[in-house]
């Protein structure tokens, strides 16, 4: 019945902290009780000090403070929008700033597009020669909206941004850019295939999202052109600077500035599905029993096919096996690994230069890693990106607190090793570009 129930919450000084609950704008209650005001307060408290820049500490709780991870994900996870307004204009720091945009036209000018809504145009500008700026120039003097897509993979501050979201919750992000002149428009009313949180970091802009999802749209699929108009039931409201929306896959949205101008990160998730790891299954099993891979039998268009399902059936409840399963999950998590970049930023210093390592040299684990340790027969296998490094298993307590320990001395490292067997292994692992100096 609540389909669309927001929850808008304003973060004041602690003290004044209330809870608003709107029920389809149709009646606001102030259930802010003492006790939701010191829950929200503590909240407060761990997500703002100290002051730590969203590209060094990105977590979802940080993204959608003060609402807690519990309740998001319980409530409103692909579920339905969250608006969070938060009177805090400070609340992303200089996560992305004017100046990071110019600085992006400047060393990156393959990459910005702009886009006119109502007349449908976009255009890529791909710096290929001097017209390119001239064109970008033009078209932000027209009132055009200026995008910079998937700058995560050319800002430093958005890439770790990104790499932290991933190591919290497992999928990757992305992020895309959009700067847009007063009065002016976004994209015509769409929905997208994957889940957004739009971060508004400059300015204010003015949004409209159906109350009804539209569809639950597959990760490769495209809204088709026809519907593309804004029915029902709406939520309306104007994102301001240190505001956030989370809109889920398939919610029709829109929007435009006012008076304001507006720069906003669209944090686009790339999850991974049911589907994906079902068919994973289906593959993993296919590629088990050679039998699978040979035609159905002749006449399979006709008759009941009672044969055919048996077989089938078959098939299914042998891969319903448990260990067959958990290898196959392995193997999952395996693939998820190999899709997250690894940030080899200090590696030609310390390849080209080397320092002698010290058994008081400090280390820590480079932000973002995104990897998996497994055990096997007397050995741990490290697995991160394409690669599989295996150790012998009395490097396992020293390997997990290596690369999850923000900050330590060679000599602290544990289980028992000899002092030169840390040295050598501090340089193995720095080879990788797992650890950064300190
Ligand atoms: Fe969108």
């Amino acid at each position: 019945m609540d389909e669309g129930h927001l929850i808008r919450i304003k973060a004041v000084p602690a003290q004044e902290v209330r809870f608003y609950s709107c029920w389809g704008d149709m009646m606001q209650t102030d259930i802010g009780s003492d006790e939701k005001a010191q829950g929200a307060q503590a909240v407060g408290q761990a997500a703002t000090a100290p002051a730590v820049p969203f590209y060094e500490e990105a977590t979802i709780q940080r993204l959608v403070w003060p609402v807690s991870t519990e309740e998001f994900l319980a409530r409103y996870w692909e579920k339905r929008p969250l608006i969070v307004h938060r009177a805090n204009p400070d609340y992303y720091g200089d996560l992305f700033t004017l100046q990071d945009f110019d600085a992006s036209l400047k060393n990156n000018r393959g990459y910005v597009k702009t886009a006119e809504a109502t007349s449908k145009s976009q255009a890529m500008h791909n710096g290929a020669g001097p017209s390119a700026m001239e064109a970008v120039l033009k078209d932000m003097h027209s009132g055009h909206t200026l995008i910079l897509d998937t700058m995560h993979e050319h800002n430093s501050k958005l890439g770790s941004f990104c790499r932290l979201l991933a190591q919290d919750t497992g999928d990757r992000f992305q992020t895309n850019l959009y700067l847009t002149p007063p009065n002016g428009k976004g994209f015509r009313p769409h929905w997208d295939n994957h889940d957004v949180y739009i971060l508004q970091v400059l300015g204010s802009k003015h949004w409209k999202i159906e109350k009804e999802r539209r569809t639950l749209p597959q990760p490769d699929a495209r809204m088709p052109e026809e519907g593309r108009e804004l029915r029902g039931e709406l939520h309306e409201f104007t994102l301001q600077q240190g505001d956030m929306v989370y809109i889920p896959r398939g919610f029709i949205h829109a929007a435009e500035c006012g008076s304001d101008c507006s720069l906003h990160i669209t944090l686009g998730l790339n999850y991974n599905s049911w589907n994906q790891l079902l068919m994973a299954a289906i593959k993993a099993a296919v590629l088990r029993d050679d039998s699978l891979r040979l035609s159905l039998p002749a006449g399979y268009m006709k008759g009941d096919g009672a044969g055919i399902l048996k077989r089938v059936s078959e098939v299914l409840h042998s891969a319903a096996d448990p260990a067959f399963l958990a290898e196959v999950l392995e193997q999952f998590r395996d693939e998820i690994v190999q899709k997250h970049y690894l940030e080899i930023s200090g590696q030609v210093e310390s390849f080209f230069q080397p320092k002698e390592l010290k058994l008081d040299d400090k280390f820590g684990a480079r932000p973002g890693l995104f990897y998996t340790i497994r055990k096997g027969e007397e050995s741990v296998i490290l697995k991160v990106g394409t690669r599989s490094v295996t150790f012998p298993d009395f490097f396992g307590e020293a390997l997990e607190f290596a690369l999850q320990t923000p900050s330590y001395a060679i000599r602290d490292l544990p289980g028992d090793l000899e002092d030169d067997l840390k040295l050598v292994f501090i340089e193995r692992l720095m080879q990788e570009a797992l650890l950064i100096r300190k």
